[in-house]
């Protein structure tokens, strides 16, 4: 009783000292914010919503609305850039819209990528997610034993091999098309290329035949899921502690683990393939294998590396791309005339043929205008970032170590000093003769962090839009939205709906 009395006397001093503390840290940290405002002030940059958020509240408020942020900061780059300064909490974010620096940055390995986004990614919400992978590794070492290792799945040779599986999943889209077209019923072509990049992907990379055009699946879903989540993750550091979030973030905490345990059962089965002697594919999943496989015992921590790359390929493999191929069906739907440009060439250059080679890819030129131009008024991935560990200047502007520089192709793109009338959709602009780009077209990032899946990609995206336009006429349905949804990767906000005839 009496210790019960004690402690019932001491209970407000103990709160007042708790209070105290947090006074104190709290007070520190505001001091530390103004240290910091004080350091960076000097680079121009719209004015703060708040003292201690500073510009998050208008990213937030925009998120909210559905609205993408990457028009606002567009929007600040042509009012204050070259370089604007933009503060979350106690980040600074400095965007880069000047070509030299963009090329001094991106094309040397001496900038890591940033702890604020990459470190972040390793978990989603206190699930393991992209850890240590290819994609967030940024330690140059660790990475650059991964990027060796990864090379070979992505050699022109091999790559030339995997036409057939490229027509073969692509004939699948057609066959599904042909049933639209017969029945008369309007299709979701961002969903069905989703499906078809996802069976790609899956069957190339880790042998694995998932149909997705006939078979319902979670995996869709989940990669959907873990993107989204990504984003309220990486933007807002609350999120995930206020009780109105707590069932959404299970969700994607659940869809992360389906993917990470999926990972675990195909790396084992193909492990015991190997075991057995069996011969397996050269392809991206005996390579992660190996990428983990440097010592005879393996750790916890390398299966968990493993599955790091599992998700890393599984997502970075197949939505970028289907995004492209739908923001590129969008725009050819409201440009006939470059449409039938383009189903001229495919019809000079594939006739009535249903294998496409690796050669009359390269000769598909104006396709590869038309998918390049989709890319730089939609880069489905909108930049990159790098953590600045020493000061320096940009444009004559003095930038002190310790901030991140984020590069953003979709907002170069998007300015006029870059691109003329830059929101008219025009392939002619990637013309061979026209000038090229100076280093504000990047949507497969730049240097030694630049995508390894760029050719690829390309690759499955030529051969799906010029089977596509070999025998189809489509028309976009009425009164869709043509806006873009910011998914943590960009995609058309109205699914892409068309209607589809056999062409004659
Ligand atoms: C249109 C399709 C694609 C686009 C626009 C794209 C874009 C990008 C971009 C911008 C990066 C740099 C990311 C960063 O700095 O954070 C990247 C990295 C990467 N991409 Fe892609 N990508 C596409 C398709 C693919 C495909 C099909 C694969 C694999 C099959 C792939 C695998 C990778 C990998 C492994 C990296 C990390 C490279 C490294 O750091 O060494 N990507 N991609």
């Amino acid at each position: 009783m009496a210790i019960l009395s004690a402690l019932w006397s001491w209970l407000p001093h103990a709160l007042l000292f708790t209070l105290c503390v947090f006074f104190v840290a709290f007070l520190g940290y505001c001091l530390y914010i103004k240290h910091l405002h004080l350091k960076y002030d000097h680079i121009p940059g719209p004015p703060r919503k708040s003292f201690l958020f500073g510009h998050s509240p208008i990213f937030l408020e925009i998120m909210k609305n559905d609205g993408v942020i990457h028009d606002k900061i567009h929007e600040w780059a042509e009012m204050y850039g070259p370089v604007i300064r933009m503060n979350l909490l106690h980040y600074v974010l400095i965007g880069v819209y000047s070509p030299e620096a963009t090329k001094e940055v991106l094309m040397s390995s001496k900038y890591p990528k940033d702890k604020f986004l990459y470190k972040r990614l390793f978990n989603l919400f206190d699930q393991r997610f992209l850890g240590n992978g290819l994609v967030t590794a940024r330690n140059h070492e660790q990475w650059y034993k991964q990027r060796r290792i990864m090379d070979p799945a992505f050699s022109s040779l091999y790559l030339r091999g995997l036409m057939g599986t490229f027509n073969e999943r692509a004939e699948k889209l057609m066959d599904k098309l042909s049933e639209e077209a017969e029945n008369n019923t309007v299709a979701n072509m961002l969903h069905l290329v989703n499906c078809v990049t996802m069976d790609v992907i899956a069957h190339v990379a880790f042998g694995v035949d998932l149909d997705l055009l006939r078979k319902s699946s979670p995996f869709p879903k989940a990669v959907e899921t873990c993107l989204k989540g990504m984003i309220y993750y990486v933007r807002d550091a609350t999120f995930q502690y206020k009780p109105q979030n707590w069932k959404y973030v299970n969700e994607v905490r659940e869809a992360c683990r389906l993917l990470r345990s999926t990972g675990a059962q195909w790396i084992n089965e193909r492990k015991t393939d190997i075991q057995n002697g069996e011969d397996v594919p050269k392809d991206i999943l005996t390579q992660i294998i190996k990428s983990a496989q440097q010592e005879e015992v393996m750790t916890k921590e390398d299966e968990e590396f493993m599955l790091d790359n599992f998700v890393t390929f599984f997502i970075a493999g197949q939505e970028t791309t289907a995004n492209q191929l739908a923001f590129c069906i969008m725009e050819l739907g409201r440009h006939p005339d470059i449409l039938e440009k383009a189903k001229k060439e495919v019809d000079e250059v594939i006739g009535m043929k249903r294998e496409i080679s690796y050669d009359d890819l390269g000769n598909l030129t104006y396709l590869s205008q038309v998918l390049k131009e989709s890319l730089r008024l939609y880069p489905t991935i909108v930049g990159t970032s790098r953590s600045l560990e020493k000061d320096i200047v940009i444009e004559g502007i003095h930038i002190p170590a310790g901030a991140t520089l984020m590069f953003s192709t979709y907002v170069a793109c998007r300015m006029e000093k870059f691109f003329k009338d830059p929101m008219k959709f025009d392939p002619d602009r990637f013309h061979p003769d026209a000038p090229k780009p100076y280093y504000c077209y990047y949507p497969f990032s730049l240097g030694p962090r630049s995508c390894l899946g760029k050719k690829f990609a390309q690759m499955e995206a030529k051969v799906v839009m010029a089977k596509l336009l070999q025998r189809f006429d489509f028309n976009l349905v009425p009164g869709q939205s043509f806006d873009v949804r910011d998914t943590g990767t960009l995609r058309p906000k109205g699914g892409v709906l068309c209607t589809v005839r056999h062409r004659n």
